[in-house]
């Protein structure tokens, strides 16, 4: 395959190119990035790519890109990801999430229908928020359940789930979709629950635990994601949608009493640790759960999001490999060897960014 992968300097797109290019070392990759706050070059260092900094909302330059390169294989992961920064700032929510997102689809349909006519493939990655939120006995998602999404981020995620929809529909574009439980692992940046924390952990910080911590996620490894969406692109049938889940449904206290449990024991097996984060309270044999502090709710908070996850095992040979005991030991296992890469993440760059956009908050 020929790819271009948008957003594939973040969290999943840096994990999907690194598996891509483990499986398929002779395919050319074409990582289109913007490189806001939450993407990062050097992430990608040692991964064969050709890295282009721009904008999905440039068409001239995807355009370009698409005919130039002759890409047959769109997988497209840029977004504006975090549901707090959503409520405090949707502007840019709007901005990517949907007009980026139609302006690749325009630039597809104007040189894969229009253009070259060639054998192509749209695959645009979106999230289980659109569903909305679960009471505790409802049904899990499914590719049927109606679309009720309930914060400007599962908003703006759903309203490009049904422009891409559309150009399949009006105008043949051969898309598909697939819906994701949340996902944690390697490169994710650390303002979503799992590295956060992790980070928080290690510095002593309060871990902000939002309202009564029972609200519910399914946890799903960026690995197994990342198979998920390849069996999409090698399986998946055009013009639908799959559901892809990590068979782990958790309330958020207990995954942050596995991860609280986790980093005491990975200072007991290894007394280095105390000496590289004296704050952490693991360092003076304290327990982590000690940081743990109940905030106000978030806002329209979502309490429990679940995946069915029939047609992707049924349709796909999709089944996630890795237990959340397994995903998360080898997370946290990353998070300690890779303390430069988060630093990194964390430096001016970032601090800048907050403060242009969310001055106010
Ligand atoms: P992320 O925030 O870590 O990374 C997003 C990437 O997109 C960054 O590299 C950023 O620089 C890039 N980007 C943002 N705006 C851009 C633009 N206008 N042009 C080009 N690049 C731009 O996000 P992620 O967690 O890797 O999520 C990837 C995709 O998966 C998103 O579409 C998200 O909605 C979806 N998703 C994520 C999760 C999750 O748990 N992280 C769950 C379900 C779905
Ligand atoms: P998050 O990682 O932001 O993903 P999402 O909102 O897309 O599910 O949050 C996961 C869960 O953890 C969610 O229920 C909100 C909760 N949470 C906290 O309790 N405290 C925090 O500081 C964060 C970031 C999240």
């Amino acid at each position: 395959m020929n790819l271009l992968v948008t957003g594939g300097a973040g969290f999943i797109g840096v994990n999907f190119v690194r598996f891509w290019r483990a499986a398929h070392p002779d395919d050319a990759i074409t990582v289109l990035d913007a490189l806001t706050y939450a993407g990062n070059r050097a992430s990608l260092d040692g991964v064969t790519v050709d890295f282009i900094h721009g904008d999905i909302g440039d068409s001239v330059l995807v355009e370009t890109l698409l005919a130039g390169r002759g890409i047959d294989t769109l997988v497209h992961f840029a977004a504006e990801s975090h549901v707090d920064r959503s409520i405090h700032g949707p502007d840019a929510f709007i901005e990517t999430n949907i007009l980026g997102t139609h302006s690749l689809l325009k630039a597809a349909r104007k040189v894969w229908l229009a253009g070259s006519g060639v054998a192509h493939r749209f695959h645009h990655v979106s999230t289980d928020e659109v569903y909305g939120s679960l009471g505790p006995d409802d049904p899990a998602f499914s590719e049927t359940t109606p679309y009720a999404p309930n914060s400007p981020y599962s908003a703006s995620k759903a309203a490009s789930d049904h422009l891409v929809r559309a150009y399949h529909h009006t105008y043949g574009l051969s898309v598909t979709t697939s819906n994701c439980s949340n996902n944690y692992g390697p490169y994710q940046f650390p303002e979503k629950l799992i590295p956060l924390f992790l980070i928080n952990a290690l510095h002593g910080r309060p871990l902000p635990i939002y309202g009564d911590g029972m609200q519910i996620r399914d946890w799903l490894h960026v690995e197994d994601h990342c198979r998920g969406i390849a069996a999409v692109l090698a399986h998946g049938q055009v013009g639908e949608t799959y559901n892809i889940g990590g068979g782990a449904e958790l309330p958020n206290l207990t995954v942050i009493e596995t991860l609280c449990a986790a980093v005491d024991g990975a200072f007991a097996a290894d007394p280095a640790l105390a000496g590289r984060f004296p704050e952490a309270p693991a360092a003076r044999g304290a327990p982590t759960a000690g940081l743990k502090t109940t905030v106000t709710d978030r806002p329209g908070h979502d309490r429990r999001y679940a995946i069915d996850e029939r047609r992707a095992r049924d349709e796909l040979g999709y089944a996630p490999q890795r237990s959340f005991a397994q995903g998360f030991a080898a997370t946290l296992d990353w998070y300690l060897a890779n303390e430069s890469w988060w630093r990194s993440v964390l430096d001016g760059s970032y601090r800048d960014w907050v403060a242009a956009n969310y001055a106010t908050r």
